[in-house]
């Protein structure tokens, strides 16, 4: 949600670097933004709320192009409104030093007291002004020593905080430190960087070092000197990143979103590359809790994931309990962590999630640890809280994913599922060689039946379909079996991005209630592969139209194709993989009821990227 940047130069001024650096975090979701510069020793702060456009017009004075050391914000607001007073950085009550938070600081109305009554001043809504403050009167303790500042304030808070603070004055001095929410630095000859999201640092290098919860760390170009909040020095390896720069723009297409669509089929190659064993019917994965003896000995899988990454995860556990005969529980990460969840001996968490940094995900993580779970990350961020925190992790390989509607990293998702499951019921002899060869070779063999789905003429027929229902007062999305939680996920996109209302169902379910709803204002999107409950959905479809609702059919169960109103015709597969084909005429849907309505694609309204709050 937030972003963070800063940057150190050596005699070359950072304005435009931040600015730009915050213009690849918009994707994260923000609605206010600032910049805090060092310029002739003193620290001047612009901030603005709203867009970025906003800051660049609060800085076209040209007052402060020729500063060299800086820090940046985009905010998602917390504690108080989205305003010019409450966005970031904030600084001390003497002005002395800049500081900019992504996270939440849990002890801050403490914390605010104690300023009170020391009659400090508090000028903003947030605990982020509290914690500049409380480093502000470290610094008086500290000789002017920045980073021992951070380390004395931040062992009296509590919380979930990622930071990057500017000191002024004849030394000035750059200091960063995380517990919870990703933050990574660069450290070149002639200058400093350090960023919230990697990405905003492939212009500057490849090279970037993660800092670990409870590091402080204090750059300057050429140096970087990390220490934990004793004061003890520790050593961070250095990470090559091998995104490329160009994954990160549109590459011609109109929104991020469809051109990430698009990549869809390189995804599976990509997800694929290296990890088939053809001859044995297997999968290849390097990790210990991958292989035969530790897989044979899961008794239950406990998968915990948000949004997208649940609708994955529920399709896992098709898969998995299909193929591998093992007992699966998928569930809502924010209700796994808060209620008191019984786990078996033996059983193995799944935690999914693009970002790895997706709070709930990662508490419901770490509470299946603490219940004795051993833990296995399905997640397509290198370096992310998520990787470093599990015993293992298969890496999804989509590349970045910079529209906010995940589209390719579900796709990387189901192919790491399927991936998973096959492993699992080869290492426990429930799958024969000849089975396991067959699957994986229709997997590999998919990117032609995706890329028979994102050709021009089926691109088209999608988008004319998407116009021709967009004044629909509602939609219901059905689906059965495997191909239920691709209803979930078609309703998901459409409502996210068009902002019209969508439900998903199993269809099973319809005569229990929505049922109701049906007539001809309401549309009904129903999945139909050809498999072993194709005859009840193909009632289902006769059923609706009974009532007078439209159908629109989506599969390549010719029967169910056949007695819809329209229908998207997808290449047949085996039923285990017709998700994998089944999503993507929904995404495409989504996306031109969405464009068909104006709607700003890639940033919907209220919606963030990483969700690393509650
Ligand atoms: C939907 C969407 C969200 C995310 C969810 C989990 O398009 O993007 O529902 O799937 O916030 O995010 P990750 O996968 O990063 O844990």
């Amino acid at each position: 949600m937030c972003g963070i940047v800063g940057a150190y130069l050596r005699a070359q001024p950072c304005l435009r670097s931040l600015v730009r650096g915050l213009r690849v975090l918009e994707y994260r979701g923000y609605d206010s933004v600032g910049v805090g510069v060092i310029q002739d020793g003193a620290i001047v702060v612009r901030r603005k709320a709203g867009r970025i456009e906003e800051l660049e017009r609060a800085l076209a004075d040209g007052a402060l192009d020729d500063a060299a050391i800086g820090i940046g914000h985009s905010r998602w607001a917390t504690h108080g409104p989205p305003t010019d007073q409450n966005a970031h950085p904030h600084r001390d009550w003497l002005g002395r030093i800049a500081l900019v938070h992504n996270g939440i600081i849990e002890n801050y109305q403490e914390l605010r007291v104690e300023l009170e009554r020391r009659a400090i001043p508090l000028r903003s809504q947030t605990d982020t002004e509290v914690l500049a403050h409380w480093v502000g009167i470290e610094l008086e303790s500290s000789g002017g020593d920045l980073a021992e500042a951070v380390r004395r304030a931040l062992s009296r808070v509590r919380g979930y905080y990622a930071i990057a603070v500017l000191s002024g004055g004849e030394r000035p001095q750059l200091v960063a430190s995380r517990e919870g929410p990703p933050l990574c630095v660069a450290i070149l000859p002639d200058a400093a960087w350090l960023a919230s999201d990697p990405l905003a640092l492939i212009e500057h290098t490849r090279d970037v070092v993660f800092l670990e919860d409870g590091d402080v760390a204090e750059l300057a170009p050429g140096k970087l000197v990390v220490r934990r909040l004793d004061g003890s020095v520790v050593t961070r390896a250095s990470h090559h990143l091998d995104y490329d720069a160009e994954a990160a723009d549109r590459g011609g297409f109109a929104h991020y979103m469809l051109k990430e669509v698009h990549e869809q089929p390189d995804v599976v190659s990509r997800a694929l590359f290296g990890r088939v064993d053809e001859e044995r019917g297997d999968v290849r994965f390097e990790e210990e809790l991958l292989s035969d003896a530790t897989l044979r000995a899961v008794t239950r899988v406990q998968i915990n994931a948000c949004g997208t990454a649940l609708h994955a995860g529920m399709v896992a556990r098709y898969l998995i309990e299909g193929l591998a005969g093992v007992p699966v529980d998928v569930d809502y990460a924010s209700e796994f962590r808060y209620r008191r969840p019984v786990v078996v001996p033996g059983t193995l968490a799944l935690g999914i999630s693009q970002s790895g940094e997706t709070a709930d995900t990662l508490a419901a993580l770490r509470l299946a640890r603490e219940l004795g779970c051993r833990q296995l990350a399905l997640c397509n961020a290198v370096g992310s809280t998520m990787v470093r925190a599990s015993e293992a992790t298969i890496l999804l390989r989509a590349g970045p994913e910079i529209g906010v509607a995940s589209t390719k990293a579900f796709e990387a998702m189901l192919v790491a599922s399927v991936l998973f499951a096959v492993r699992l019921a080869r290492a426990r002899g429930k799958l024969s060689s000849a089975e396991g060869r067959a699957l994986l070779g229709e997997l590999s063999q998919l990117r032609i039946g995706l890329e028979h789905m994102l050709t021009r003429e089926v691109v088209a027929g999608i988008r004319a379909l998407a116009e021709r229902f967009t004044q629909a007062r509602g939609f219901l999305y059905l689906g059965r079996g495997i191909n239920f939680p691709i209803a979930l996920e078609g309703a998901l996109k459409l409502k996210e991005i068009s902002y019209k209302h969508a439900e998903g169902y199993p269809a099973g379910e319809m005569k229990h209630g929505p049922i109701a709803m049906i007539d001809p204002d309401l549309t009904t999107v129903v999945i139909a592969s050809k498999d072993s409950v194709a005859s009840k959905v193909r009632s289902n479809i006769e059923q609706i139209r009974a009532r007078g609702g439209p159908v629109i059919c989506v599969g390549d169960d010719p029967e169910s194709l056949e007695v819809a109103d329209e229908r998207i015709v997808v290449p047949s597969v085996s039923p285990w993989l017709s998700p994998l084909l089944n999503v993507v005429p929904l995404q495409l849907f989504a996306y031109y009821v969405a464009l068909a309505r104006g709607c700003d694609i890639d940033k919907p309204r209220n919606l963030a990227k990483s969700v690393t709050v509650e």
